[in-house]
Protein backbone atom coordinates (compact mmCIF):
# COMPACT_ATOMS: atom_id res chain seq x y z
CA UNK A 1 0.00 0.00 0.00
CA UNK A 2 1.46 3.52 -1.17
CA UNK A 3 1.09 6.41 1.00
CA UNK A 4 0.68 9.40 -1.16
CA UNK A 5 0.07 12.96 -0.36
CA UNK A 6 0.74 15.44 -3.58
CA UNK A 7 -1.91 14.98 -6.46
CA UNK A 8 1.68 14.89 -8.99
CA UNK A 9 2.50 11.91 -7.18
CA UNK A 10 -1.47 10.40 -7.11
CA UNK A 11 -1.29 10.89 -10.53
CA UNK A 12 2.14 9.08 -11.33
CA UNK A 13 0.70 6.72 -9.41
CA UNK A 14 -2.76 5.86 -11.05
CA UNK A 15 -1.63 6.26 -14.87
CA UNK A 16 -1.27 2.37 -15.31
CA UNK A 17 -4.62 1.53 -13.65
CA UNK A 18 -7.59 0.37 -15.72
CA UNK A 19 -10.03 0.16 -13.40
CA UNK A 20 -10.27 2.63 -9.47
CA UNK A 21 -12.29 2.44 -7.05
CA UNK A 22 -12.41 5.47 -4.56
CA UNK A 23 -13.62 5.74 -1.10
CA UNK A 24 -13.54 9.57 -0.14
CA UNK A 25 -13.18 9.78 4.09
CA UNK A 26 -11.83 12.00 6.42
CA UNK A 27 -10.08 9.61 8.61
CA UNK A 28 -10.67 7.85 12.44
CA UNK A 29 -11.96 4.40 10.13
CA UNK A 30 -14.10 2.68 11.75
CA UNK A 31 -15.55 -0.55 10.30
CA UNK A 32 -18.18 0.90 8.34
CA UNK A 33 -15.26 2.57 6.28
CA UNK A 34 -13.63 -0.52 6.13
CA UNK A 35 -16.71 -1.83 4.60
CA UNK A 36 -17.32 0.23 1.71
CA UNK A 37 -13.29 -0.29 1.39
CA UNK A 38 -14.14 -4.03 1.21
CA UNK A 39 -17.10 -3.00 -1.63
CA UNK A 40 -14.28 -1.08 -3.66
CA UNK A 41 -11.97 -4.06 -3.89
CA UNK A 42 -14.55 -6.28 -5.45
CA UNK A 43 -15.18 -3.62 -8.14
CA UNK A 44 -11.85 -2.57 -9.11
CA UNK A 45 -8.25 -3.79 -8.77
CA UNK A 46 -6.99 -0.71 -7.71
CA UNK A 47 -8.49 1.09 -4.48
CA UNK A 48 -7.76 4.60 -3.68
CA UNK A 49 -8.70 5.67 -0.04
CA UNK A 50 -8.38 9.58 0.80
CA UNK A 51 -8.07 10.97 4.21
CA UNK A 52 -8.67 14.70 4.57
CA UNK A 53 -10.37 16.84 6.78
CA UNK A 54 -11.89 19.73 4.84
CA UNK A 55 -12.81 22.73 6.90
CA UNK A 56 -15.05 24.13 4.03
CA UNK A 57 -17.89 21.82 5.58
CA UNK A 58 -17.35 22.69 9.03
CA UNK A 59 -19.48 25.74 10.09
CA UNK A 60 -17.99 28.44 12.37
CA UNK A 61 -18.95 26.22 15.89
CA UNK A 62 -18.64 22.88 14.72
CA UNK A 63 -16.51 20.24 15.70
CA UNK A 64 -13.43 21.31 12.91
CA UNK A 65 -10.86 21.91 15.38
CA UNK A 66 -11.48 18.12 17.78
CA UNK A 67 -12.39 15.66 14.85
CA UNK A 68 -10.38 12.77 15.40
CA UNK A 69 -7.29 12.18 13.52
CA UNK A 70 -5.55 9.35 13.58
CA UNK A 71 -3.71 8.52 10.27
CA UNK A 72 -1.25 6.04 11.58
CA UNK A 73 -3.93 3.58 12.78
CA UNK A 74 -5.85 4.14 9.65
CA UNK A 75 -3.36 3.53 7.18
CA UNK A 76 -2.84 0.63 9.71
CA UNK A 77 -6.95 -0.80 9.14
CA UNK A 78 -6.17 0.37 5.37
CA UNK A 79 -3.18 -1.99 4.42
CA UNK A 80 -5.04 -4.67 6.60
CA UNK A 81 -8.40 -3.82 3.89
CA UNK A 82 -5.76 -4.37 1.29
CA UNK A 83 -6.56 -0.86 0.04
CA UNK A 84 -3.86 0.29 -2.87
CA UNK A 85 -3.22 3.89 -2.23
CA UNK A 86 -4.32 6.43 0.64
CA UNK A 87 -3.84 9.56 -0.27
CA UNK A 88 -3.48 12.13 2.43
CA UNK A 89 -2.99 15.38 1.13
CA UNK A 90 -2.31 18.63 2.93
CA UNK A 91 -4.54 21.88 3.01
CA UNK A 92 -2.67 23.53 0.43
CA UNK A 93 -2.70 20.63 -2.11
CA UNK A 94 -6.63 20.46 -2.24
CA UNK A 95 -6.92 24.51 -1.71
CA UNK A 96 -4.15 26.16 -4.15
CA UNK A 97 -4.66 29.69 -3.15
CA UNK A 98 -4.53 28.69 0.79
CA UNK A 99 -2.24 31.23 2.20
CA UNK A 100 -1.77 29.49 5.68
CA UNK A 101 -5.00 30.98 6.86
CA UNK A 102 -7.62 31.64 4.30
CA UNK A 103 -8.60 28.56 2.03
CA UNK A 104 -9.67 31.31 -0.91
CA UNK A 105 -11.92 28.59 -1.95
CA UNK A 106 -13.82 31.51 -4.11
CA UNK A 107 -15.48 30.19 -6.57
CA UNK A 108 -18.12 27.17 -5.92
CA UNK A 109 -20.79 24.68 -6.91
CA UNK A 110 -24.58 26.19 -7.35
CA UNK A 111 -26.24 23.70 -5.34
CA UNK A 112 -30.14 22.35 -5.71
CA UNK A 113 -32.37 24.00 -2.85
CA UNK A 114 -32.38 20.11 -1.05
CA UNK A 115 -28.52 21.59 0.38
CA UNK A 116 -30.29 23.84 1.76
CA UNK A 117 -32.97 21.22 3.40
CA UNK A 118 -31.74 18.93 6.61
CA UNK A 119 -28.69 18.44 7.95
CA UNK A 120 -28.05 21.72 5.60
CA UNK A 121 -31.27 23.53 7.09
CA UNK A 122 -28.76 23.49 10.63
CA UNK A 123 -25.52 22.86 8.57
CA UNK A 124 -25.20 26.31 6.53
CA UNK A 125 -22.78 25.51 3.23
CA UNK A 126 -21.67 22.16 4.26
CA UNK A 127 -22.71 20.96 1.37
CA UNK A 128 -21.26 23.01 -0.79
CA UNK A 129 -18.15 22.44 1.49
CA UNK A 130 -19.05 18.25 0.58
CA UNK A 131 -19.35 18.69 -2.99
CA UNK A 132 -16.65 20.85 -3.97
CA UNK A 133 -13.85 19.08 -2.08
CA UNK A 134 -15.47 16.21 -3.90
CA UNK A 135 -15.28 17.56 -6.99
CA UNK A 136 -11.71 18.19 -6.45
CA UNK A 137 -11.02 14.75 -5.50
CA UNK A 138 -12.60 13.48 -8.09
CA UNK A 139 -10.29 15.58 -10.60
CA UNK A 140 -7.63 14.49 -8.34
CA UNK A 141 -8.42 10.72 -9.04
CA UNK A 142 -10.02 10.04 -12.14
CA UNK A 143 -7.81 12.31 -14.85
CA UNK A 144 -6.03 8.73 -15.81
CA UNK A 145 -8.92 8.18 -18.14
CA UNK A 146 -9.31 4.83 -16.32
CA UNK A 147 -11.89 2.35 -18.20
CA UNK A 148 -13.71 2.21 -14.72
CA UNK A 149 -14.17 4.54 -12.55
CA UNK A 150 -16.63 3.71 -9.31
CA UNK A 151 -16.58 5.62 -5.96
CA UNK A 152 -17.87 3.90 -2.88
CA UNK A 153 -20.01 6.32 -0.60
CA UNK A 154 -22.19 5.40 2.81
CA UNK A 155 -25.82 5.08 2.60
CA UNK A 156 -25.58 6.82 6.50
CA UNK A 157 -25.05 10.44 5.08
CA UNK A 158 -28.41 9.94 2.39
CA UNK A 159 -28.61 13.53 1.73
CA UNK A 160 -24.89 13.31 0.96
CA UNK A 161 -25.01 10.61 -1.48
CA UNK A 162 -28.08 11.92 -2.98
CA UNK A 163 -26.50 15.05 -3.94
CA UNK A 164 -23.26 13.73 -4.59
CA UNK A 165 -25.23 11.87 -7.26
CA UNK A 166 -26.66 14.83 -8.38
CA UNK A 167 -23.17 16.48 -8.61
CA UNK A 168 -22.32 13.22 -10.80
CA UNK A 169 -25.17 13.42 -13.67
CA UNK A 170 -25.18 16.99 -13.88
CA UNK A 171 -21.95 17.70 -14.51
CA UNK A 172 -21.00 14.61 -16.60
CA UNK A 173 -18.97 12.97 -14.81
CA UNK A 174 -17.68 9.44 -16.63
CA UNK A 175 -18.50 8.13 -12.37
CA UNK A 176 -19.84 5.47 -10.85
CA UNK A 177 -21.17 5.54 -7.83
CA UNK A 178 -22.10 2.75 -5.62
CA UNK A 179 -23.41 3.25 -2.02
CA UNK A 180 -22.26 0.93 0.77
CA UNK A 181 -24.65 -0.12 3.63
CA UNK A 182 -24.54 1.19 6.93
CA UNK A 183 -22.82 -0.99 9.44
CA UNK A 184 -23.65 -0.87 12.86
CA UNK A 185 -23.12 -1.72 16.48
CA UNK A 186 -25.34 -4.68 17.39
CA UNK A 187 -27.38 -2.01 19.61
CA UNK A 188 -28.34 -0.44 15.87
CA UNK A 189 -26.28 2.29 16.32
CA UNK A 190 -25.13 3.78 13.40
CA UNK A 191 -20.75 3.27 13.09
CA UNK A 192 -20.17 7.00 13.06
CA UNK A 193 -16.97 8.71 13.60
CA UNK A 194 -18.27 11.28 16.01
CA UNK A 195 -20.12 8.23 18.11
CA UNK A 196 -16.36 8.37 19.96
CA UNK A 197 -17.20 11.76 21.45
CA UNK A 198 -19.91 9.77 23.41
CA UNK A 199 -19.77 8.67 27.00
CA UNK A 200 -20.77 5.57 28.05
CA UNK A 201 -23.49 6.01 29.15
CA UNK A 202 -24.63 8.38 25.93
CA UNK A 203 -23.17 5.41 24.13
CA UNK A 204 -25.98 2.95 25.61
CA UNK A 205 -28.42 5.70 24.87
CA UNK A 206 -27.68 6.28 21.43
CA UNK A 207 -29.59 3.12 19.57
CA UNK A 208 -32.52 5.52 20.36
CA UNK A 209 -32.31 7.22 17.11
CA UNK A 210 -31.83 4.43 15.49
CA UNK A 211 -35.05 2.82 17.26
CA UNK A 212 -37.68 6.07 16.90
CA UNK A 213 -36.35 5.55 12.74
CA UNK A 214 -37.39 2.23 13.01
CA UNK A 215 -40.51 2.86 14.65
CA UNK A 216 -41.74 5.31 11.97
CA UNK A 217 -41.10 2.72 8.83
CA UNK A 218 -42.69 -0.59 11.44
CA UNK A 219 -45.97 1.63 11.55
CA UNK A 220 -45.72 2.56 7.57
CA UNK A 221 -45.20 -0.64 6.45
CA UNK A 222 -48.43 -1.42 8.67
CA UNK A 223 -50.34 1.05 6.56
CA UNK A 224 -50.10 4.29 8.78
CA UNK A 225 -49.69 6.87 6.38
CA UNK A 226 -49.92 10.08 8.63
CA UNK A 227 -46.26 10.99 8.22
CA UNK A 228 -46.72 14.38 9.91
CA UNK A 229 -47.92 12.49 13.33
CA UNK A 230 -45.33 9.51 13.20
CA UNK A 231 -42.56 12.33 12.46
CA UNK A 232 -43.97 14.12 15.54
CA UNK A 233 -44.31 11.22 18.01
CA UNK A 234 -40.52 10.29 16.87
CA UNK A 235 -39.38 13.94 17.91
CA UNK A 236 -41.40 13.83 21.25
CA UNK A 237 -39.75 10.51 22.16
CA UNK A 238 -36.69 11.46 21.83
CA UNK A 239 -36.47 14.61 23.06
CA UNK A 240 -38.55 12.44 26.39
CA UNK A 241 -35.61 10.98 26.36
CA UNK A 242 -32.97 14.08 26.36
CA UNK A 243 -32.34 14.39 23.03
CA UNK A 244 -32.74 17.87 21.01
CA UNK A 245 -34.19 17.02 17.75
CA UNK A 246 -32.55 18.58 15.16
CA UNK A 247 -35.65 16.71 12.48
CA UNK A 248 -37.49 13.57 12.26
CA UNK A 249 -39.30 12.77 8.35
CA UNK A 250 -40.35 10.53 5.90
CA UNK A 251 -39.44 11.37 1.84
CA UNK A 252 -39.39 10.05 -0.97
CA UNK A 253 -36.21 7.98 -1.38
CA UNK A 254 -35.90 9.10 -5.13
CA UNK A 255 -36.12 12.85 -4.88
CA UNK A 256 -35.67 13.78 -1.23
CA UNK A 257 -38.92 15.57 -1.10
CA UNK A 258 -41.66 15.01 1.42
CA UNK A 259 -43.11 11.79 0.81
CA UNK A 260 -46.35 11.44 -0.33
CA UNK A 261 -49.37 9.14 0.24
CA UNK A 262 -48.36 7.64 -3.18
CA UNK A 263 -44.47 6.96 -3.05
CA UNK A 264 -43.66 3.54 -2.33
CA UNK A 265 -39.77 3.70 -2.33
CA UNK A 266 -39.41 6.00 1.16
CA UNK A 267 -36.47 6.92 3.32
CA UNK A 268 -37.05 8.24 7.41
CA UNK A 269 -34.41 10.20 8.20
CA UNK A 270 -33.37 11.70 11.82
CA UNK A 271 -30.78 13.78 13.05
CA UNK A 272 -30.19 14.94 17.05
CA UNK A 273 -27.86 15.96 19.38
CA UNK A 274 -27.26 13.99 22.43
CA UNK A 275 -25.16 16.48 24.70
CA UNK A 276 -22.90 18.05 22.00
CA UNK A 277 -22.25 15.39 19.66
CA UNK A 278 -24.84 15.93 16.84
CA UNK A 279 -26.11 12.04 15.16
CA UNK A 280 -27.67 11.18 11.95
CA UNK A 281 -29.16 8.06 10.42
CA UNK A 282 -31.49 6.87 7.56
CA UNK A 283 -34.06 3.46 7.01
CA UNK A 284 -34.63 3.40 3.11
CA UNK A 285 -37.46 0.94 2.47
CA UNK A 286 -40.01 0.02 0.13
CA UNK A 287 -43.78 -0.09 1.77
O1 LIG B 1 -18.51 11.64 4.25
C1 LIG B 1 -17.40 12.16 4.49
O2 LIG B 1 -16.57 11.62 5.22
C2 LIG B 1 -17.07 13.51 3.87
O3 LIG B 1 -18.19 14.32 3.79
C3 LIG B 1 -16.38 13.39 2.49
C4 LIG B 1 -17.29 12.74 1.47
C5 LIG B 1 -15.10 12.57 2.63
C6 LIG B 1 -16.01 14.77 1.96
O4 LIG B 1 -15.14 15.44 2.80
Amino acid sequence: MQIINTVTELRTALKSHPSIAFVPTMGNLHAGHIHLVALAKQKAECVVVSIFINPLQFGANEDLASYPRTLAADCEKLKAAGASIVFTPNLAEIYPDFDGIHLNQTMSIALPPIANELCGASRPGHFSGVATVVLKLFNMVFLNGAQQQLVVFGQKDFQQLFIIKQLVTQFNLPIQIMAGETVREASGLAMSSRNGYLTAQQREQASQLNCVLQDIVNNIKNGLNDFDALEHQATSTLTAQGWMVDYMTVRSALSLSPANSHDRHLVVLGAAKLGNTRLIDNIEFLR
